[in-house]
């Protein structure tokens, strides 16, 4: 039977020395004797009358008190009934998530981690404080679907100085990263009938797993050392590739398969999905621009913060052709209104300041060091062993001499606590291609990467050469 408190049950203090108003310590007092269970489910609490004559405070004071609790869901009040304790149902924030099964991790070389430790997190909260300062009452409410104007503007100026693409903020959609932009345009086209995506043999198995969540039916197309073969591409009705920095080998597209790919698009009236992906990070030369200006009217372009900035973030954009933008607009609108104003407000402050270059410029030191470092090391540890890709982006690729070789590594990696992946888990069925581990470096500051790497070459050094050995 549940109780009926009495005001001395609650052994409420009201203390008129501290700062904090009475409602407030009165509130804090309640909430957390209903946390601890000290008030239980069920049991009723004392008029507001009564508790207010009890402890010597306005009754206005209760009225408030109850009704702050009421709106955090501890109370129930109804008309001409007694204020009620409800279930209480606390989730620790400090408590530790169920812990994963596995060896403890010391070193995480996957190939998509950028550094995070070097966000610029001053400077965000600039823009974050500035922007919301200086941001009108309409950027807080609902906005356009395909995002912020401003933030548009900028995301275009910085597409066509840095990237070379032929952006136009009409053109410019702001989405959650780059997968979230698949997803989008993959939907679109599955409702216009164009349910057939070609994707590079390998290519990430994320992608390859949204586009057919979006209704694609997903097929491979073949690269070799200059990138996609068009000619392998069969009827799709579009194609999804990383031209710039190919996911996981690491080559760079030629520019007669640039030119090849092209044909084969304006041929097959067909769309090119390009995945900008970590192109802002080559090391050697100058970037290699988008494919994007070649055939702005057929390529979809597709860039992120993901890798360049912060993955949490969750922020990127498309660059679509005209005949796409209003459908991926309205499929935009359709699943999530759009993305978080806010956080648009502060990132187009961040690229209005210079900010965004400011880090990319610092980011390319850092990872040219890092590369650098990863490539000696592998070249003078592993000197059977080619190392692939290195030109540009956050990975490298050493070639093993079989998938089953490469997973042997892996499997052994992840036993000593570091962890790699390998191109056959990025690869359809049937590929045949060489084999080999995606070893990420974006992540680890060097001292710890010269550990990581040096007990990796180890593993290597001790793994089986071929397919028999490995079986
Ligand atoms: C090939 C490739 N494309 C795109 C992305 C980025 O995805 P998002 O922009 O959704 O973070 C990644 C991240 O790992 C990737 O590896």
């Amino acid at each position: 039977v549940p109780r009926n408190l009495q005001a001395r049950d609650l052994l409420l203090l009201v203390d008129r020395s501290r700062p904090a108003p009475v409602s407030r310590q009165l509130e804090e007092q309640m909430r957390c004797a209903i946390q601890s269970g000290a008030f239980a489910a069920g049991e009723q609490l004392p008029s507001t009358r009564v508790l207010a004559q009890d402890i010597g405070v306005s009754r206005g004071v209760i009225v408030r008190v109850y009704g702050q609790l009421a709106a955090e869901g501890y109370l129930s009040l109804r008309q001409g009934a007694a204020p009620t304790v409800r279930a209480a149902v606390r989730f620790d924030a400090k408590t530790a998530p169920p812990p994963s099964a596995g060896p403890r991790l010391l070193y995480n070389l996957r190939p998509h981690l950028p550094e995070v430790a070097t966000f610029p997190r001053r400077a965000w909260l600039r823009s974050v404080r500035e922007s919301l300062e200086q941001a009108r009452s309409a950027d807080l409410t609902y906005g356009d679907e395909a995002g912020l104007w401003d933030l548009r503007v900028e995301v275009a100026h910085y597409l066509s100085r840095a990237r070379g693409v032929l952006a136009r903020p009409e053109r410019t959609l702001i989405t959650a990263g780059s997968t979230h932009a698949l997803s989008l345009v993959s939907r679109v086209l599955a409702r216009r009938g164009q349910e057939t995506m070609a994707f590079e043999n390998p290519s990430h198995h994320i992608l390859r797993a949204v586009a057919s969540h979006g209704g694609q039916a997903v097929v491979p197309a073949a690269v070799d050392e200059r990138g996609i073969r068009p000619d392998t591409i069969g009827d799709a009705a579009a194609v999804c590739i990383s031209p710039a920095h190919q996911f996981p080998t690491g080559v760079a597209l030629t520019p007669e398969r640039r030119t090849a790919l092209i044909e084969w698009a304006q041929e097959a009236d067909a769309w090119i999905f390009e995945d900008d992906y970590d192109a802002e990070f080559r090391y050697d030369r100058a970037p290699i621009g988008a494919l994007q200006d070649l055939a702005p009217e057929r390529v979809i372009y597709v860039g992120s913060t993901g890798k360049t900035f912060a993955p949490g973030l969750r922020l990127g954009w498309a660059v679509l052709p005209p005949d796409l933008v209003d459908d991926v607009s309205q499929e935009l609108l359709n699943s999530m209104l759009h993305v978080s104003g806010f956080d648009q407000l502060a990132f187009a402050n961040f690229l209005h300041r210079g900010d965004f270059d400011r880090h990319l410029r610092r980011m390319r030191q850092v990872y040219r060091a890092r590369r650098n470092l990863v490539v000696s090391l592998l070249r003078a540890l592993l000197p059977q062993h080619r190392v692939r890709g290195i030109a540009a982006g956050l990975h490298v690729v050493l070639e093993m001499a079989s998938p089953a070789a490469a997973a042997a590594v892996q499997a052994e990696a992840e036993e000593a606590g570091t962890l790699v992946e390998t191109i056959e888990q990025h690869s359809f069925a049937d590929y045949a291609g060489p084999a080999g581990l995606l070893i990420g470096y974006g992540g680890l500051p060097e001292p710890s990467l010269e550990a990581a790497i040096r007990g990796l070459a180890k593993i290597v050094r001790a793994a089986p050469v071929d397919d028999r050995q490995a079986a």
